[in-house]
């Protein structure tokens, strides 16, 4: 009745933003995703028979109110597909910044997907893991899968399968991850997403944008073209921030170490280094580069004064249940 389960946080390259479907939690339009390493979540599920209530321990301490009743809800559908009334007590660690968009959510219910299903003696294939995953966070559902990752658009009658397009061995590619902020953001993916769908002038147009840049991101991911992978995900980052900007209240994300890298990485540009950006919610900023060009990307990136810490990874592994020693 107790397993463990270790999932990686992704960077969306092409965006999800929107919903067809709040209670399924069904994108409305689809996204790619880079699956990272050193980025994880690691979820300790035990279902107790004399516990009364769900338990919930984020880091060490016990969770907030909010945090526990949306994954209090998770549990309840868990309970429902592998049938036991049991409560349990969660423990969830993450390696990095929790809730500052960093993708803490990916991780965080990919892990707890995995944990608890296992935990209640009904273990499922990644595929089902992922759908599940997908009802506590959207992301989520990308993060079950290593590498590279597409979770299609979908409605309520044809939920959507994440899919890997490729695993983490495929490209080496370096993502160097600038914390300008790392409390937590003043505003959920899932509250901003929700003003901005119903509250942008230009929502319509991000989601018939997006079938394209889709298209395009898959075939300049299989031909490994990292000038076109990197430049259409910087396209897709900054028509989300757009988005976000024009809807009412505009919700911006950045701080002044935000565009400081934004800006540093455009004059590396200029300097003839291969280096592009993607900000998912949050005032964080993920370098892209090859491999042999990371080291010169820190430098530029460590000296910058907004940036208060840089964690280096590269593609990441599919979650994974850790074995009993
Ligand atoms: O899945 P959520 O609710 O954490 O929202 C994800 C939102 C973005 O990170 C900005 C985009 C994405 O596709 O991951």
């Amino acid at each position: 009745m107790e397993s463990t389960a270790i999932a990686n946080a992704n960077i969306a390259l092409i965006k999800y933003w929107g919903k067809t479907d709040r209670e399924a939690n069904i994108p409305a339009v689809g996204s790619v995703s880079l699956t990272l390493s050193h980025l994880w979540t690691r979820t300790t599920v035990a279902f107790r028979p004399a516990l009364k209530n769900d338990r919930l321990f984020l880091n060490g301490r016990p969770a907030g109110q909010q945090n526990l009743d949306r994954v209090v809800r998770f549990i309840d559908e868990v309970r429902l597909r592998c049938q036991t009334g049991h409560r349990c007590e969660i423990n969830s660690i993450n390696s990095f910044p929790t809730a500052a968009g960093l993708a803490s959510s990916a991780s965080g219910y990919a892990a707890l997907a995995m944990a608890a299903t296992h935990a209640a003696g009904c273990p499922l294939s990644l595929e089902e893991t992922s759908s599940l995953a997908r009802l506590g966070s959207g992301s989520a559902a990308r993060s079950v899968f290593g590498g590279f990752v597409e979770l299609p658009a979908g409605e309520t009658a044809r939920p959507p399968v994440a899919v890997q397009i490729a695993d983490e061995n495929f490209w080496p590619l370096a993502v160097l991850v600038a914390v300008t902020d790392d409390a937590p953001k003043f505003i959920s993916s899932r509250a901003a997403m929700e003003v901005t769908q119903r509250k942008s002038p230009f929502y319509d147009a991000w989601a018939k944008a997006s079938v394209n840049d889709l298209e395009n991101m898959r075939s300049a991911l299989q031909r490994r073209d990292f000038e076109v992978v990197g430049a259409l995900a910087e396209h897709s980052a900054l028509k989300l921030h757009g988005l976000m900007m024009s809807s009412r209240p505009g919700l911006l994300y950045w701080n002044a170490g935000t565009m400081a890298v934004i800006q540093e990485i455009l004059k590396m540009r200029k300097d003839g280094l291969a280096v592009y950006f993607t900000i998912d919610a949050g005032p964080q900023v993920k370098a892209l580069c090859r491999r042999e060009e990371q080291a010169a990307v820190a430098d530029r990136l460590l000296a910058l004064p907004g940036v208060r810490n840089l964690i280096l990874a590269g593609p990441g592994p599919s979650a994974r249940v850790e074995e009993q020693s």
